[in-house]
Formats: C-alpha cells, sequence, structure tokens
C-alpha cells in the first residue's frame, strides 16, 4: 500500500495589533533597545490588549489557514492547539475554537508543552493522518504569553510576545511530513517555568504568581546544545542530508540560538525565516507564525524541503522536516 503523508495545504497566522517597541519599553523598564537588539535580535513584540485571548488568536489564524486551503471547517476531523496560555482552564482552547469555527464534532484538544507546542501538535497530527485516522486536521500554536510577564523583571519581560499561527495537514499520497522527533526532560523544570497552578495552587502575589520565572544562561547553552543533536537526529530519521534543505525555520526566541543552529547545519542565514525581530518569543505561536510568513511573503515555495524546530519549557524539543 502506497504510504499516506501529511501534507500542509495552508498556512494562516494572527497577531495583536498593538506593538511594544524596544524605546517603549525603555519607558517603564531599566533597558536598552541596544541591549536588547545586540543579545537577543528583538525589536518590537506585539502584545494582546485587556479583552484579548490566545483563543481569538488561534481562531483568526485557522479561518485564514482554511481559506488558504480552500478547506470548509465542517470538513475538519481533528484540530490539535498548542498553547501554554490557554483562555480558561477547561474546556480546551481548541474546543473554543473548535465552536467558533462551526467544526463541532470533530476531536480537539490542546498540547501543553511550552514553546514546542505547535511542532509536538504537528508530530501528533501527522500521526493521526499517518495511521488513517483523520483526514483533515487544524494545527494551531496560540498564545497570549504576556500575561504571563512581570513588565518590572528586566530579564524576562523583554523577551516576549503575543499571536499564532496554524496550518492545515491533508492526507496525500504525496510528501509531505517525512520525519518528526518529540523529546522531553523533566529535569530542567526549574530552568525555565511558572510554577503555580490550580492544583499546586496560586499565591498571595501581584497576577497570584503567574509569571515567568526564567534563568536566561543556562536556557541559551542547554538549547544551543540540545538544537545542535535534534537537527542531527532529524536529518537521520528522514534519510536526508543538510544540503537538501531549502529553509530552517526555527523557534523564535533569539537570533543567537537561531544563528548557531544554522550553522551547525552549514546553512546561510539567507535560507532561515526570522520573524525574532518583529515578534520576539511567541512560545507555541513562534513557528507556524514564520512559516505563515515564509509562505505568504514568497519565500517558501511549493515542493522545497523544510525543516521546522522549538525548544521551550519542561525542557521540550521537537522537529519535522517536511516538503511543502
Ligand atoms: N536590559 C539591560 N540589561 C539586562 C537586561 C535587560 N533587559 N536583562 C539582563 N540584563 C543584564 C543582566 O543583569 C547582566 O548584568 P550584570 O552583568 O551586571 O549582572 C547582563 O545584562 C548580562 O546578563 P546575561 O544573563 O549574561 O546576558 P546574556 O547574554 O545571557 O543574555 C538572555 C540574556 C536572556 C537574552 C539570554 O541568556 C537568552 O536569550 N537566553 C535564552 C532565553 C530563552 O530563549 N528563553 C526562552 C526559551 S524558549
Amino acid at each position: 500500500m502506497a504510504p499516506i503523508y501529511a501534507r500542509i495545504t495552508g498556512t494562516g497566522s494572527a497577531l495583536p495589533e498593538r506593538v511594544l517597541t524596544n524605546a517603549d519599553l525603555e519607558q517603564f523598564v531599566d533597558t536598552s533597545d541596544e541591549w536588547i537588539q545586540s543579545r537577543t535580535g528583538i525589536r518590537q513584540r506585539h502584545v494582546a490588549v485587556e479583552g484579548q485571548t490566545t483563543g481569538d488568536f488561534a481562531f483568526l489564524a485557522a479561518q485564514r489557514a482554511l481559506e488558504a486551503a480552500g478547506v470548509k471547517a465542517s470538513e475538519l476531523d481533528l484540530i490539535v492547539l498548542g498553547t501554554t496560555t490557554p483562555d480558561i482552564i477547561f474546556p480546551s482552547t481548541a474546543c473554543l475554537v473548535q465552536h467558533r469555527l462551526g467544526a463541532n464534532g470533530c476531536a480537539a484538544f490542546d498540547v501543553n508543552a511550552a514553546c514546542s507546542g505547535f511542532v509536538y501538535a504537528l508530530g501528533i497530527a501527522d500521526k493521526f493522518i499517518r495511521s488513517g485516522q483523520s483526514k483533515k486536521v487544524l494545527v494551531i500554536g496560540a498564545e497570549t504569553l504576556t500575561r504571563m510577564v512581570d513588565w518590572s523583571e528586566r530579564e524576562t519581560c523583554v523577551l516576549f510576545g503575543d499571536g499564532a499561527g496554524a496550518v492545515v495537514l491533508e492526507a496525500s499520497s504525496e510528501p509531505g511530513i517525512y520525519a518528526t522527533c518529540l523529546h522531553a526532560d523533566g529535569g530542567y523544570k526549574e530552568l525555565l517555568w511558572n510554577p503555580v497552578g490550580v492544583s499546586v495552587g496560586f499565591r498571595d502575589e501581584p497576577n497570584h504568581g503567574v509569571r515567568i520565572n526564567m534563568s536566561g544562561r543556562e536556557v541559551f547553552k542547554v538549547a544551543v546544545k540540545t538544537l545542535d543533536a535534534l537537527v542531527e537526529e532529524t536529518l537521520k530519521a528522514a534519510g536526508m542530508e543538510a544540503s537538501q534543505l531549502d529553509w530552517l525555520i526555527p523557534h523564535q526566541a533569539n537570533l543567537r540560538i537561531i544563528e548557531a543552529t544554522a550553522k551547525r547545519l552549514n546553512m546561510p542565514m539567507e535560507q532561515v525565516i526570522v520573524t525574532v525581530d518583529k515578534h520576539a518569543n511567541t512560545s507555541a505561536g513562534s513557528v507556524p507564525l514564520a512559516l505563515d510568513y515564509a509562505v505568504r511573503s514568497g519565500k517558501v515555495q511549493r515542493g522545497q524541503n523544510l525543516l521546522l524546530e522549538a525548544f521551550g519549557g519542561g525542557f521540550t524539543w521537537a522537529s519535522a522536516l517536511l516538503r511543502y
């Protein structure tokens, strides 16, 4: 029997209208545009205003992806949504988005793998399609990460932004996703976390203790090393050489981390999609936002090989190598 591949047939994304530049941040936190740009490559980020939720951006991104694919919401058999900032505790944001789209009845669930959430969701969706269980799947990565940002903490507040991206995956005899690799190591949980919640309890602190705690330098070191190994593993799983890649579409956390991965692959930066300057780190939103930008700007063309990768809290790390 011919193999079934999961093929991306449409992409979409959505960002809050409100833009916060590095110069804006200089007004209320002890930082500088020069420091932020030289350490991270970030120039600005989009920030949700009060009342805007993860589900709002997920819904818009999903609508755009469905339109690009020419697929009706009612045709979907699965929605997988990566997020670490769901609208509410339950139902899942995937269920909220499903209802707004009018896709009622299909399976829908969230995946919490922090910044790796979208690539995890893509890996799961790929398995549903390959197994024959699903034919048309909506995969979303969406966040309002700034809801967890302490704007007085300069070590973290300059790094994050909000937004969402989505893809429609369809079963096809043409490739398709060749390989996905998903990993986690909970032993690193304390380097990047938000240790409050329903079961542990919230704190008598501003925002109930909901804020990102991060050891930036350690995260940086582990991320570079882990991503090096991940891209090697992914190429091997797909039976490919780095020279066969057309584009690297990395998680957009820090330009220096992205450059290190590109160097490892021997890829010039002209073959790397960079949106961290405009979006900052949107966690699970970052890879699909970058992918949609790459498609709509005409950079990525049908038939090209793309390597997607992400790294985040958990730690989690994940990749997908696919023909677009
Ligand atoms: N503005 C100005 N100065 C700042 C600052 C800011 N926003 N944030 C930190 N600093 C200061 C520090 O206090 C420190 O001062 P000191 O030397 O007097 O102690 C100095 O800048 C250098 O800090 P350091 O932590 O060594 O900087 P760095 O080069 O490691 O860059 C990060 C910091 C956070 C940008 C970098 O470590 C990083 O990107 N890590 C990965 C984070 C990440 O990607 N997380 C998400 C993963 S999904």
